[in-house]
């Protein structure tokens, strides 16, 4: 039962008068054709991000459906209400560039609304960040349910999945090896069914990693869209959402440093997005903690890949849900996680996997003496070249150029890389490295991911299939190769990758985390001293404005600086 000021009773409107506005509140809920017994219920708001430029969100409407039935099972009254949903391929000039618009947009509501607790409904790459962006500042009880992925197709008798194999078909479409008739076909196979992904992308990453902070359903990550179980566990989280409302199970007690460190250890496992990198480190930032790349890099040396999936393995999700989901991986991680963090059910992350099914045969989730990679996913580079940090996800690298050294050949942005690449005059040789400069945060704007430059055609004709890349931009989750990202500071905010010049050396060591310009100090310096200012381009209105003036830099996060927690309450991982 709902108290005198919660459910539809709490969060009156502010006419100075609050027996009015409750009066009039009701005379609404009865011009909607509900009665008054809606006065008594707890609330459960349901955050509905369906729309038609979100395939990955097509479910929404029958997981809204499913999450109702769950909440009046238990007695509470569902209520749901939209916010900015974002689709990668549908959001100019890029989701990035509006994660923090639907952060906003999702914390204002939960916090406006008469809701007791919240289910977000979430699933395309910057939609489950943004919500638990959101809901870590409201501060209302909250429990995330992902869409689920997209079922896998079938191109000539060989399973394909967006959105590893776009990029595979399409880089051997530049390469001249399949020719326009076929690239048509496979375009018609990669995306199965409405749903996220269906590689270890950014989307399940994030579902994984929700899973493992426990703001989850245990079990809840890897379940397709379109089937059975993803319907069951959204009626299972309604139920749950009622029981959160009733107990009052604040997000911060979920969201704790211990639950932080258990999802960077997930996310190394899966051979996850290293998009999921910026997003926790945002995530976190809301809450007053601080990602320390240093001691995430630790933590990565000791952390193995565990599952085989696309596009460091060769699985889809549907074959993690198959065999076992993320209770299996947490099951093989157990001795490495923190057993004592609480989760959304009210219980211990120790305690779920205590009662987890029990494990059986299948070559998609490794034990930890058998693993996929001997460490981690991801690692932290530094370097004269990126004082600020920048990573490498090198699971999915050619192990060949990980220790690399080769002159620069650079692009001084996205608009200059489509211009030259494929120029059969650039100067370009295999065991070079691609500089792409000002696709950052603000550079941009928006951090695309564009840091999956494409090999020179004149080179993929010769059979190059990867070669070192450096950005201070992101690349999709579902990308491989020898990249390195997010570098930071980055070029448009006078980074030492803004003075990098085609024909340096560069030299890349993930052995030794290194990422050196070699360039005397001395010259660099000069370098910068010369360039000029550049011309005043800064948004002067609206969200572009307020986007310029307050992002952060990659490994804050990418958050606007007024949005973070004005208390530090601690890094993760802890020291
Ligand atoms: Fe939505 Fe990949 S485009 S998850």
């Amino acid at each position: 039962m709902a108290g005198a000021q919660s459910g539809m009773r709490g969060s009156l409107v502010g006419y100075g008068d609050a027996e009015f506005s409750l009066f009039l509140r009701k005379a609404f809920i009865k011009g909607a054709g509900y009665t008054d017994d809606v006065l008594d219920r707890l609330v459960v708001g349901i955050v509905d991000t369906g729309s038609g430029f979100n395939p990955c969100h097509g479910n929404v409407p029958q997981l809204i459906d499913a999450v109702k039935r769950g909440v009046m099972l238990s007695g509470g009254f569902p209520v749901e209400f939209p916010t900015i949903s974002l689709h990668e391929s549908f959001a100019h000039p890029t989701s990035m560039f509006l994660r923090n618009l639907m952060s906003m947009d999702t914390e204002e509501m939960i916090r406006a609304l008469p809701v007791d607790a919240v289910v977000l409904i979430g699933g395309c790459d910057k939609t489950v960040p943004a919500q638990l962006m959101g809901a870590a500042s409201a501060g209302k009880p909250a429990i995330q349910l992902v869409t689920g992925s997209m079922l896998t197709g079938s191109h000539r008798g060989r399973t394909v999945g967006a959105c590893t194999d776009c990029r595979a078909f399409w880089g051997r479409y530049r390469a001249g090896e399949i020719d326009d008739e076929e690239i048509d076909e496979v375009n018609g196979r990669l995306v199965g069914s409405v749903g996220t992904c269906s590689v270890a992308g950014t989307a399940s990453t994030m579902a994984c990693i929700a899973e493992a902070l426990g703001i989850a359903l245990p079990g809840s990550a890897a379940p397709p869209a379109v089937t059975a179980d993803r319907a069951r566990i959204a009626e299972l989280t309604g139920r749950r959402a009622v029981e959160m409302a009733r107990s009052g199970l604040a997000i911060e007690k979920i969201l704790t440093a211990e639950a932080f460190e258990n999802a960077l250890r997930v996310l190394l496992a899966v051979g996850g997005s290293t998009n999921a990198v910026v997003h926790l480190a945002a995530v976190a930032g809301r809450l007053g903690l601080r990602l320390d790349l240093a001691l995430f890099d630790r933590m990565s040396r000791e952390t193995p890949v565990l599952v085989n999936l696309k596009p460091a393995g060769d699985h889809y999700m549907e074959d993690l849900h198959r065999a076992g989901g993320v209770p299996r991986v947490l099951r093989e991680l157990r001795e490495l996680l923190n057993l004592d963090a609480l989760t959304v059910t009210g219980r211990t992350l120790g305690q779920e996997l205590a009662d987890a099914p029990p494990p059986f045969d299948q070559d998609v989730i490794r034990p930890r003496t058998n693993p996929i990679y001997p460490t981690g996913g991801i690692a932290v580079l530094r370097g004269n070249l990126a004082p600020g940090g920048a990573i490498i996800k090198q699971a999915a690298a050619s192990p060949d150029l990980l220790e690399h050294r080769g002159r620069a050949v650079v692009f001084e942005n996205a608009a200059d890389l489509a211009d030259r690449i494929d120029d059969e005059d650039l100067d370009v040789e295999p065991d070079d490295v691609l500089v792409l400069k000002n696709i950052g945060p603000i550079g941009a704007p928006g951090m695309p991911e564009a840091g999956y430059l494409p090999i020179p055609k004149k080179l993929a004709r010769r059979g190059v299939k990867d070669m070192v890349r450096i950005s201070d931009g992101r690349m999709s989750g579902t990308a491989a190769g020898t990249i390195v990202l997010h570098v930071s500071p980055e070029a448009a905010v006078g980074g030492a990758l803004k003075h990098v010049r085609s024909g340096d050396m560069i030299r890349l060591s993930v052995r030794d985390r290194v990422l050196e310009l070699e360039v005397p100090d001395e010259e660099l310096q000069r370098r910068a001293d010369l360039a000029k200012s550049t011309s005043d381009t800064a948004p002067r209105r609206g969200y572009a404005k307020l986007y310029a003036d307050q992002v952060t830099q990659a490994e804050e996060g990418c958050d606007f600086r007024f949005l973070q927690a004005e208390t530090r309450r601690g890094t993760i991982p802890r020291r």
